[in-house]
């Protein structure tokens, strides 16, 4: 599969963007285990506009992590269209549009899968990116806005005929939000219209190799994205990635070694914030990983670990656990 002239193999997994999740460290920490594609948080047209300083620095990225994608939201054509020139000059691989955030506060304004109910509003804003800037755009979006709505095999042509060079779907509607399951069955639509000649990324719901396998496998998906799926264990990419590759499982990953890349992202969370930012921000990788279920005391465990305030607690913690302390 290829994204403009970047040649993604046979089977990429892309990290998902995911907002106060997808910082440098994460997305890099994902592309060694194997992400062929990662992607920043959405970054505000309206803030990468007015230059708000906090904003600007989403756009910070390394070599290290390339190929990477900037996210850009927003829903006045000319905002987003100034937005992607900015962009553009932190020299991204790849330029994604979000139609797909569900929230209130960006949904209910109009923006991110607000857009599903303004499609003419949505293609102008695609087209405008497109032209605006000389690297790869690509979009993401849902379903439909709701149950009644599944706009999206109709929709996909016509993004393809703004310009854009891929497509991320992810199979629910905004009406969802993260209800339900996700309904490839309606990616596995989009994918197999035969007047759709742009990559197709399946996303929603994947949390193990065989689960990726069966996405390529039954709906013939170009490649898959893993959200919620890689916090906490972004050793998912190694997992997913040699399955895809070989066919055979990973021998397993030693609870040390897991301990370690958690270890690893403390360490990275807390340089790039400080030490009480930087331990609230990575407690929500501590609260979803699988690597403390079924430990004796699974539930005190947790609660002391989310309690933590600093490095050397939260290590303490974890030293109490290895099978050999
Ligand atoms: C905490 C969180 C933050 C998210 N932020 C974004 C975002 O900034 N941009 C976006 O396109 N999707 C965002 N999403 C949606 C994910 O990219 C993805 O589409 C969704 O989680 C479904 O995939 P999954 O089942 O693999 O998690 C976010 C999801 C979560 C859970």
């Amino acid at each position: 599969m290829k994204i403009g002239t970047i040649d993604l193999g046979r089977f990429p997994v892309f990290l998902a963007p995911m907002e106060d999740v997808t910082d440098p460290a994460f997305r890099l920490m994902c592309k060694r285990f194997g992400a062929s594609v990662v992607c920043t948080e959405f970054v505000s047209s309206d803030a990468l506009v007015r230059a708000v300083n906090k904003t600007r620095r989403k756009l910070e990225i390394s070599d290290e992590e390339r190929p990477v994608a900037v996210q850009i939201y927003g829903k006045e054509v000319d905002a987003m269209t100034a937005a992607a020139r900015i962009v553009e000059q932190a020299r991204p691989d790849i330029l994604d549009i979000n139609f797909g955030c569900p929230v209130r506060k960006v949904a209910g304004k109009g923006a991110g899968a607000g857009l599903l109910r303004d499609i003419p509003r949505m293609l102008e804003i695609t087209r405008s990116v497109v032209d605006a800037v000389k690297i790869p755009v690509t979009v993401k979006t849902r379903l439909g806005w709701d149950d009644d709505s599944k706009v999206i095999v109709d929709l996909a042509e016509r993004l393809q005929d703004c310009g854009i060079a891929a497509l991320t779907v992810h199979g629910r509607t905004r009406a969802q939000l993260y209800t339900g399951r996700a309904d490839w069955t309606w990616i596995g639509r989009v994918k197999n219209n035969p007047r759709l000649h742009i990559p197709v990324i399946g996303n929603g719901d994947i949390t193990s190799p065989q689960g990726a396998r069966e996405c390529f496998d039954r709906y013939g998906v170009d490649a898959v994205m893993i959200g919620r799926g890689s916090i906490g264990r972004p050793w998912i990419f190694k997992e997913v990635s040699h399955y895809l590759e070989t066919g055979e499982v990973l021998a397993p990953l030693s609870f040390e070694w897991q301990l370690d890349v958690l270890r690893r992202e403390v360490i990275d969370s807390v340089a790039r914030l400080d030490e009480r930012r930087g331990i609230i921000h990575i407690r929500r990788h501590l609260a979803a990983t699988p690597l403390f279920k079924g430990i004796p005391n699974f539930r005190e465990v947790r609660i002391a670990m989310l309690r933590a305030e600093s490095v050397g607690e939260l290590f303490r913690i974890f030293q109490s656990l290895t099978p050999t302390a």
